[in-house]
């Protein structure tokens, strides 16, 4: 009975370190920077609006959301992230702002992110979508206050 018990609980710790294996999300390294851009001098990502400027969306939305023919008219280069996130209605859910300043639960851009979105399709679109620690500091930026 206690040999029994014992064993159970050892493959139970096999197969929970089995499953935690693996590293970040596809097409992004450890910090969440995209393989392959050395888009940030200073290193890895943080919660701050320029390191995810130059780890996110500069290198992975603006494929996209850039120039007259952003989707949903979201250009997402430098010069016109912020502006276009910060406070402003979304397309697709009018009744959220894409970025609410301290509250990520409720902000478009998040449920986007995270794919649980009312309306169109995960983001980026196609994927690979960001991993878990990029959407957090993402989330910690916009509860922080979606500072500039
Ligand atoms: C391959 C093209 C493509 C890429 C790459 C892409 N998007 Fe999109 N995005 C779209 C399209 C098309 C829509 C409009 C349809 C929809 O809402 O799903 C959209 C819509 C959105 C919206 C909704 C805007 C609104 O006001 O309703 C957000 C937010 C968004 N994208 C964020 C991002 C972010 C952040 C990234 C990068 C991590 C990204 N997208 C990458 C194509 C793309």
């Amino acid at each position: 009975m206690k040999f029994k018990t014992w064993v159970c609980g050892s493959l139970a710790v096999a197969a929970l370190i089995a499953g935690c294996g693996g590293g970040g999300g596809e097409g992004l390294d450890a910090n969440g920077r995209p393989i392959g851009e050395g888009t940030d001098p200073s290193g890895p990502m943080t919660a701050s609006f320029s390191s995810i400027q130059s780890h996110v969306f500069t290198p992975v939305c603006t494929a996209c959301h850039a120039g007259a023919s952003a989707p949903r008219g979201l250009r997402l280069d430098a010069a016109n992230s912020y502006a276009m996130l910060v406070g402003v209605a979304s397309g697709g859910v009018p009744a959220l702002k894409r970025v609410a300043p301290g509250d990520a639960d409720n902000s478009y851009l998040i449920h986007k992110l995270e794919g649980h979105q009312a309306v169109g399709a995960r983001m980026p679109l196609g994927g690979p979508y960001l991993d878990a620690q990029t959407i957090a500091l993402i989330r910690q930026w916009i509860s922080n206050g979606a500072q500039q």
